[in-house]
């Protein structure tokens, strides 16, 4: 086992949140009692008191971000970084203020219900085998491909639906986000894979969902409320 003081967490809140709506991003709006991503960063301290937190945001909402510390009186430490214009970007930004020797998680900002369980499995295995680890569930719904010349089925049973906390060792991730922006790169196991680097996978949790959304908040609602009963 290394350190405690080796683990850290990269939270990419760097997002508009175009697609769930609201006045300002998602990660900035209010689940229960405070703000979607002080859940985020919260569950990755419940994890491990030590981690390092290092928090992706948008230029234009770094002080927005400061007054919501003081509303709401939040004061994990942390550090802000300023995103980019893709998650890419803004994972590379995050990469920077990352020790080399450090064990990192990359995790959606939009996901505030991981469990401390689920952090701590990742970042096991990833030290253990140092390679990339990605949470993923069962598809639930029939998938086709589409064709040039109409679609066809797929095998269910062969697809997995990617999660994140992907924890990396961060020297690895670091060399492999070195690689200039490609499409293809929709999360950091695309990006370490491209790189050469081992991917495993360990089983998710369905609770685990990115709020994306207006449909999710609805859910999203309903498991805080679940989360609570079960403290
Ligand atoms: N993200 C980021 N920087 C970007 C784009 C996305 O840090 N330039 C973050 C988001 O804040 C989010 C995570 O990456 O926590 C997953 O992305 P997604 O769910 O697509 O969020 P948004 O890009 O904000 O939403 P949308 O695509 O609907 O605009
Ligand atoms: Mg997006």
């Amino acid at each position: 086992m290394i350190p405690e003081q080796h683990y850290c967490a990269v939270v990419v809140a760097g997002g508009k949140g175009v697609r769930a709506g609201g006045d300002v991003p998602k990660q900035f709006q209010v689940l229960d009692d405070k703000p979607v991503v002080m859940h985020t960063l919260e569950a990755f301290y419940s994890f491990n008191t030590n981690i390092r937190l290092i928090l992706v945001l948008p230029h234009d909402f770094i002080e927005y971000w400061r007054q919501l510390c003081q509303t709401y009186q939040f004061v994990l430490p942390h550090t802000v970084v300023e995103g980019g214009d893709t998650r890419f970007q803004s994972v590379k930004n995050g990469l920077a203020k990352v020790g080399d020797d450090e064990v990192v998680a990359i995790h959606d900002a939009a996901r505030p219900f991981v469990s401390p369980q689920l952090i701590a499995q990742c970042f096991e295995m990833a030290l253990h085998h140092q390679c990339g680890v990605v949470p993923t569930i069962d598809e639930t719904n029939s998938v086709r491909l589409v064709t040039s010349v109409g679609s066809r089925v797929l095998d269910r049973s062969a697809i997995r639906v990617v999660q994140t906390p992907q924890v990396f060792p961060a020297h690895l991730l670091q060399e492999a986000y070195e690689t200039p922006f490609e499409t293809s790169f929709t999360d950091d196991a695309s990006v370490a894979e491209h790189h050469g680097i081992d991917i495993h996978l360990v089983e998710g949790e369905v609770t685990n969902i990115k709020i994306t959304t207006p449909l999710d908040w609805v859910l999203a609602e309903h498991l805080i409320k679940l989360s609570k009963r079960q403290l």
